[in-house]
């Protein structure tokens, strides 16, 4: 059995360890509960109506320029059972509420592909994020390895299953209105994704007492095509759009998914819609639950924008796949870590 403690056994005793101290440019510049509306609340109700004029246009619309403002957006009436979400979050939050030895029973450190893991890893560093996270891949299928989900609660597997399900037609309905904002047929981002991936990573951030210095999740952009996230009441997803001078927590709503664009939707569209800037911060009072459901194009996927206006140069200089993308996606930010490391030394 694993060693490493868990944040939880961490903040039963109290302890703040000095690697979760973050420099003062990564600490929050907003507090946790500073709630923000600025982030589009999109119904999805009558997207189904296609006549011209009717509500699927005015949804379009409302999303593309959520896309280009911020590549961020949330959505409610979106077709996803209130139950089945609530399910999902109540047994998760009950599989975090496991005593360690159990939850370390699915240990993902040392290179396994899904598991248990505490604070995060990139490439092995490990990075002093206040969060314990369950990662795992519900497609495509010939990847699931169930010896990696929990096994407790015990319904979580077959609550899981379903949720995952759900949130792939979810990810294709908005990919396929994000085509046709392009202009272009409603699946063309979806094939530009090939066989399509599903990754999951359940976040927990437990409550901590100094949230002014720790980080749950550190600035990044996810590096997939479309992100939807699920969090619970306590909020914490911190979002900027001018490049980190303003940051906004995203007001928590009961039962919608805050979508986030990747990198690559940002490629895809060259540029025109944004890829979501964000992190995750950490609450005094609350722990925090957040699921995020990662829809990524397959490994060898030809990443290259699918529309180029008139005048306009490609952001890419070369069509380079998915497994390209992503590699040079983590060593700037390698690269990043490494550089500041030095600085502080010199
Ligand atoms: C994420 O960026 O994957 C999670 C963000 C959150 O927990 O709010
Ligand atoms: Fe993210």
């Amino acid at each position: 059995m694993s060693l490493i403690p868990t944040l939880t056994s961490l903040v039963k005793d109290g302890k703040f360890q000095n690697d979760f101290i973050m420099d003062e440019d990564e600490r929050p510049k907003v507090a946790y509960n500073q709630f923000s509306n600025i982030i589009p609340v999109i119904s999805l109700d009558g997207i189904e109506d296609d006549t011209p004029g009717g509500q699927r246009e005015v949804i379009r619309n409302q999303i593309a320029k959520a896309c280009e403002e911020w590549g961020l957006f949330q959505v409610v009436n979106h077709g996803v059972d209130l139950k089945l979400v609530h399910d999902m979050a109540s047994l998760s939050r009950a599989f975090f509420a496991l005593p360690d030895e159990e939850k370390l029973r699915f240990d993902m450190s040392g290179g396994k592909k899904g598991g248990f893991i505490v604070s995060s890893h990139i490439q092995n560093e490990i990075v002093a994020n206040w969060r314990e996270m369950v990662a795992f891949v519900p497609y495509p299928i010939k990847e699931r390895d169930y010896s990696r989900w929990p096994d407790k609660p015990k319904e979580w597997r077959a609550v899981t299953e379903l949720y995952t399900e759900k949130m792939m037609g979810l990810a294709i309905q908005l990919l396929e209105v994000l085509s046709e904002a392009m202009g272009l047929e409603r699946q063309a981002m979806t094939k530009a994704c090939k066989e399509m991936a599903q990754r999951m990573a359940v976040n927990f951030y437990p409550k901590c007492h100094e949230p002014s210095l720790a980080i749950g999740l550190k600035r990044h952009t996810d590096p997939g095509t479309i992100t939807l996230l699920l969090q619970d009441h306590v909020g914490g997803l911190q979002a900027t759009n001018d490049g980190g001078q303003n940051w906004i927590t995203v007001q928590p709503i009961e039962g919608a998914f805050v979508v986030n664009l990747g990198d690559h939707a940002h490629y895809l569209s060259n540029g025109r819609f944004k890829k979501a800037d964000h992190q995750a911060v950490v609450n005094y009072d609350h722990n925090r639950l957040s699921i995020a459901t990662f829809i990524n194009p397959d490994q060898e996927a030809i990443v290259y924008p699918l529309k180029i206006e008139e005048g306009d140069k490609p952001i890419l200089e070369e069509a380079i796949t998915f497994a390209e993308m992503y590699k040079r996606h983590f060593v700037k930010h390698l690269e990043r870590g490494k550089a500041k490391k030095l600085a502080k030394e010199k």
